[in-house]
């Protein structure tokens, strides 16, 4: 059942961004084909899958799920163009296909990030639901991209590159830069349901787990992965001395991390039972991934 539940939400999250997204026929056309570039072209899709895991969990409908599950791809496909930028990581490869920066030029990549940002509170600004409602996840997506989340996360990890952070900094890291966004998705859809606030504070811990755990995969597959499946340049962490959790710890310890990191993520969902298949198969998805 989680299989097929995954399967339709992405066909529907791959329609709903392509339906957000300025037309690129129109001008100013290289910005917009650059937008288009930056989310259409692949993409696990793995935030709007969250939103729509945890939001049906609590009856949200689908239609009402649809605003913040685009709004977090697009907060996410943004921080990828930034982060391949010559000024942070300097990658030519994302998703199978020349970054934005190398496929158009660096303005248009800095632009098309911003503007996707941009686009991002518009429709969560526009999703139908109480204005209260609203308030919170215009909030909590804000939060999750700014300062304390994303933004601060992507500046640590820039500090951090080049020397050996202690293994409580680099959980701050990998929590604040790629973490925050995963805990914003899962937040977002529980939201959009109605939960009460143990339901959210059970499901942060699950979220806040996932979050970590997607980045120690994400290191790990840095080191064993090859650049065709993961459609990203390997090995790129070591050649430009990123702090990482295998770099720190070694690769043994940090798959143990992950076995540990599922546990926390299984135990925090027992209590929803059946009715948290989704988020499972989710958590057991990012921790076996191969790209
Ligand atoms: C890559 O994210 C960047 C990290 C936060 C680790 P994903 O692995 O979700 O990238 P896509 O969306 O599938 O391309
Ligand atoms: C990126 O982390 C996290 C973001 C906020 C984009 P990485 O720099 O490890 O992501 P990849 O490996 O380039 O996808
Ligand atoms: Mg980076
Ligand atoms: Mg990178
Ligand atoms: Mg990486």
């Amino acid at each position: 059942m989680p299989d097929a539940r995954l399967k339709q939400w992405r066909v529907r999250i791959d329609a709903a961004l392509a339906r957000a997204l300025p037309d690129p026929s129109a001008s100013p056309q290289r910005l917009h084909a650059a937008m288009q570039h930056a989310v259409l072209l692949g993409g696990k899709r793995m935030r709007p899958l969250l939103v729509y895991a945890s939001g049906t969990l609590f009856g949200a409908s689908e239609t009402s799920l649809d605003g913040p599950s685009v709004a977090v791809e697009l907060i996410h496909a943004y921080s990828l163009v930034h982060d391949d930028l010559p000024a942070m990581d300097d990658d030519a490869l994302r998703r199978g296909q020349p970054t934005v920066h190398v496929a158009f030029d660096e303005a248009t990549a800095v632009l098309a990030g911003d503007a996707l940002q941009s686009l991002a509170f518009e429709i969560v600004a526009d999703t139908p639901v109480a204005d209260a409602v609203r308030v919170q996840l215009l909030r909590t997506l804000a939060n999750a991209s700014g300062v304390s989340g994303m933004c601060g996360g992507q500046a640590l990890d820039i500090d951090a590159t080049g020397t050996k952070p202690t293994l409580e900094q680099l959980e701050r890291l990998h929590a604040l830069k790629t973490g925050a966004l995963i805990r914003a998705a899962v937040r977002m859809g529980a939201l959009c349901g109605g939960a009460s606030p143990d339901e959210l504070q059970r499901l942060d811990r699950y979220a806040s787990a996932l979050g970590l755990a997607f980045q120690v995969r994400d290191d790990i597959l840095d080191i064993e992965g090859d650049s065709a499946t993961l459609g990203k340049t390997a090995g790129k962490d070591a050649a430009q001395d990123k702090a990482t959790f295998p770099s720190l710890i070694g690769l043994d310890a940090s798959r143990m991390r992950l076995d540990s990191l599922a546990s926390t993520m299984f135990d925090a969902l027992q209590p929803f039972g059946e009715r948290a298949s989704v988020l499972t198969a989710l958590a057991r998805m990012t921790i076996e991934r191969s790209y």
